[in-house]
């Protein structure tokens, strides 16, 4: 394979089957691994995908910067993207993010800009908001508002999925924007409106890495209930602990949110004969190596969870 540009190799992920971690033998399971996009996760899409729509409707010119509230991956991925199309980028995120969050966002050259650590992700939205106002040549793409962000999905994800597994009969995914969820829900019950879609969301008030239940006050604009046939609940615990499972039985080294998705995957599978699961992997484990999630005692790590936001 040949490419012309880092950004060229956005998408066309790979499926992979982790079949070990199916409870029933007719029950296939397949993971889709983000994490081999080039800036490292499933959001390097939607930051392509929001630069060239805010270019195409001209909000964004040459030399602009552009402000997004985001915890992590949003961000490296328009790092990424603006590095390479010429923008700045200034990351609103959360005082307590772990440490290599940052410094990859100040490798790419962005500006970090942080908010107060008990206020999680909703007080870098809020944050962000008050410094848009403020400065009116900032541009604000707005990840869980913008129509950009489900729609990388339904364009690349979501057609992805179905060339590669046509015989799909669930997608089980991490929810935060929900735009994955929103985008690859939408093609698939087009294509085949059996296919059953499942949220995996962490208990009300509890952090899963880039996940966000819809019970704490803030409902993504992208969001479309009628899309979802499911919500499930992850906790931190079992993220981390089907995070390790994915890595000793299926080989796969990928971030927190990767574990509460395939627990999610595995619990459907549990109330099926026979059929396939698909999931979504949205990340390698990279970032999360300072959590100690695959080395320390379990109990540590959901302890150190409470106070610095690894994911
Ligand atoms: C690590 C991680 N997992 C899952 C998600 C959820 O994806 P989406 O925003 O498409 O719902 C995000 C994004 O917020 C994330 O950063």
């Amino acid at each position: 394979m040949r490419y012309e540009s880092v950004l060229d190799l956005i998408g066309d992920t790979p499926l992979v089957g982790i079949h070990a971690l199916s409870p029933h033998p007719g029950v296939r399971i397949y993971a889709k691994l983000e994490g081999q996009n080039p800036g490292g996760s499933s959001k390097d899409r939607i930051a392509l995908r929001m630069v060239e729509a805010a270019e195409n409707d001209g909000r964004l010119r040459p030399g602009d910067t552009i402000l997004e509230p985001s915890s992590g991956n949003t961000g490296i991925g328009l790092a990424l993207v603006a590095r390479m199309r010429g923008y700045r980028l200034r990351v609103v995120m959360p005082e307590n993010v772990s440490v290599e969050r940052r410094q990859l966002l100040e490798i790419f050259g962005a500006e970090v800009t942080l908010s107060p650590p008990e206020e999680g992700s909703n007080g870098a939205i809020r944050l962000a908001e008050s410094i848009a106002a403020d400065d009116p040549a900032l541009v604000m793409l707005f990840q869980y508002g913008n129509a950009a962000n489900p729609l990388a999905h339904y364009e690349g994800t979501g057609p992805e999925i179905w060339r590669d597994c046509p015989d799909v009969d669930c997608f089980v995914a991490g929810l935060g924007t929900s735009g994955t969820l929103m985008g690859v829900g939408r093609y698939l019950k087009e294509r085949n409106p059996a296919v059953r879609i499942v949220a995996v969301e962490p208990p009300s008030g509890e952090l899963v890495q880039g996940l966000r239940s819809l019970d704490d006050g803030f409902v993504p604009p992208v969001f479309d209930p009628a899309l979802l046939d499911r919500k499930l609940i992850a906790r931190p615990r079992e993220s981390v602990e089907w995070t390790r499972r994915l890595l000793d039985e299926c080989g796969i080294f990928a971030g927190i949110s990767s574990g509460a998705a395939v627990y999610g995957a595995v619990r459907m599978a549990e109330q099926m004969e026979s059929g396939t699961v698909v999931t979504l992997l949205p990340d390698g484990g990279w970032k999360y190596l300072s959590s100690g999630a695959w080395t320390d005692d379990l109990d540590v790590v959901v302890e150190r969870a409470t106070r610095i936001n690894y994911w």
